[in-house]
C-alpha cells in the first residue's frame, strides 16, 4: 500500500543539512508500522514528508508511492483530495488541530462535507454515529462543544473519530496519546485496534514510548539522529535489534520498570 524509498529531508533546500537521511519502508494493507525513537530523532518530519505537509522551506527527495501513486511529484490539489480520504492524519497536540472558534460538530460537518456530498444533517448524523462506534457517550452534546470545554484526553479520542469517518485506507497517527492522561492512553489505543479489526485500516503509530509500539504494531522502524536504525517485525527488534542504540532502549525501559516494580513491592515510604 505505501513504499517509501530513500526519503532524504533537509532544510533550505541544501543536503548539507539533513534532517531524515535514506529512509526506507513499507507497509501493507491491514498492518500497523511503529516509528520508534526520542524526540528529535525526525519522526514527525518523516511523517509530514510523506503526508505533504512540510511547508516549502523543507527538501524533499526520494520516493513515496501510495497505491502505486507518486506522492511527491503530485500537486498540491491532487494531494489534498487523497488527504482524509486515503491517508487521514491524527496529530501530536489535540488543542491546535481543531479551530477554537467553531463548534466540534460544525468543523466535523465541514470536514466530512469537502470529501462526501452529503447533507449537513447527513454529516452530523455520520459523524455522530462514529462517536458512539468507538464508545463515546452523549454525542449529541459532544458535537456542541467548542474545543476548550473539552479535555485533551476527549479531544484526542474525537480527533481519532475524525480520521476514521472518512474511512481512510492509512492512519498515520503521530504520538496520538502524547499530551493525554493514561486512561484516556488506553482508550485511544484500544480506538485505534477497533478501528483497524472493522475497517482493516493501515496504521503508522508514531511512538516514543517503546511498550505503546510493542503493544500495537505488527513491524517497527527505529529512528535515531534522522536516520533509520532499525527495521523488522515487532517480535524481532524486541528480542533481536540489531542496532545498538535500540539495545540500548530496550534495556533502559526494563531497567524502568523493574525499578518501579521494586519501589511498589516495597511499599509506601
Ligand atoms: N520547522 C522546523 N524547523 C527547523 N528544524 C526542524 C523543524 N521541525 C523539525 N526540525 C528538526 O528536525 C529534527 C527532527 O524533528 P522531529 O521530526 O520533529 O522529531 P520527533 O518527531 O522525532 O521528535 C529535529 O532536529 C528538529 O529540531
Ligand atoms: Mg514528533
Amino acid at each position: 500500500m505505501l513504499d517509501v524509498q530513500n526519503l532524504c529531508v533537509g532544510l533550505g533546500g541544501a543536503s548539507s543539512n539533513p534532517l531524515v537521511s535514506d529512509v526506507s519502508f513499507s507497509l501493507k494493507e491491514d498492518q500497523c508500522l511503529g516509528i520508534l525513537g526520542e524526540s528529535g530523532s525526525g519522526k514527525s518530519v518523516t511523517c509530514n514528508a510523506i503526508n505533504g505537509l512540510l511547508p516549502e522551506s523543507f527538501s524533499v527527495s526520494g520516493q513515496v508511492q501510495f497505491e502505486g501513486q507518486d506522492l511527491l511529484s503530485m500537486t498540491p490539489k491532487q494531494r489534498n483530495a487523497l488527504r482524509g480520504k486515503n491517508i487521514a492524519m491524527i496529530m501530536q497536540s489535540p488543542m491546535t488541530a481543531f479551530n477554537p472558534l467553531f463548534t466540534l460538530g460544525h468543523q466535523a460537518v465541514e470536514t466530512i462535507r469537502h470529501h462526501q456530498s452529503l447533507s449537513k444533517k447527513e454529516a452530523r448524523h455520520l459523524f455522530a454515529h462514529v462517536l458512539r462506534s468507538v464508545n463515546l457517550t452523549s454525542v449529541e452534546s459532544l458535537l456542541d462543544k467548542y474545543p476548550h470545554q473539552l479535555s485533551g484526553g476527549m479531544l484526542q479520542r474525537i480527533m481519532v473519530a475524525m480520521a476514521l469517518v472518512l474511512e481512510p485506507k492509512l492512519i498515520i497517527a503521530d504520538e496520538p496519546t502524547t499530551a493525554i492522561d493514561y486512561i484516556s492512553q488506553r482508550e485511544v489505543i484500544k480506538e485505534l485496534q477497533l478501528v483497524r479489526e472493522k475497517f482493516g485500516t493501515s496504521l503508522i503509530f508514531v511512538s516514543h514510548d517503546l511498550s505503546l509500539v510493542s503493544h500495537i504494531a505488527d513491524e517497527v522502524m527505529v529512528m535515531h539522529q534522522g536516520q533509520m536504525i532499525d527495521y523488522g517485525s515487532t517480535r524481532q527488534i524486541f528480542t533481536q535489534p540489531k542496532s545498538d542504540h535500540t539495545r540500548y532502549l530496550i534495556e533502559t525501559r526494563m531497567t524502568l520498570i523493574k525499578r518501579f516494580k521494586a519501589a511498589m513491592e516495597s511499599g509506601p515510604c
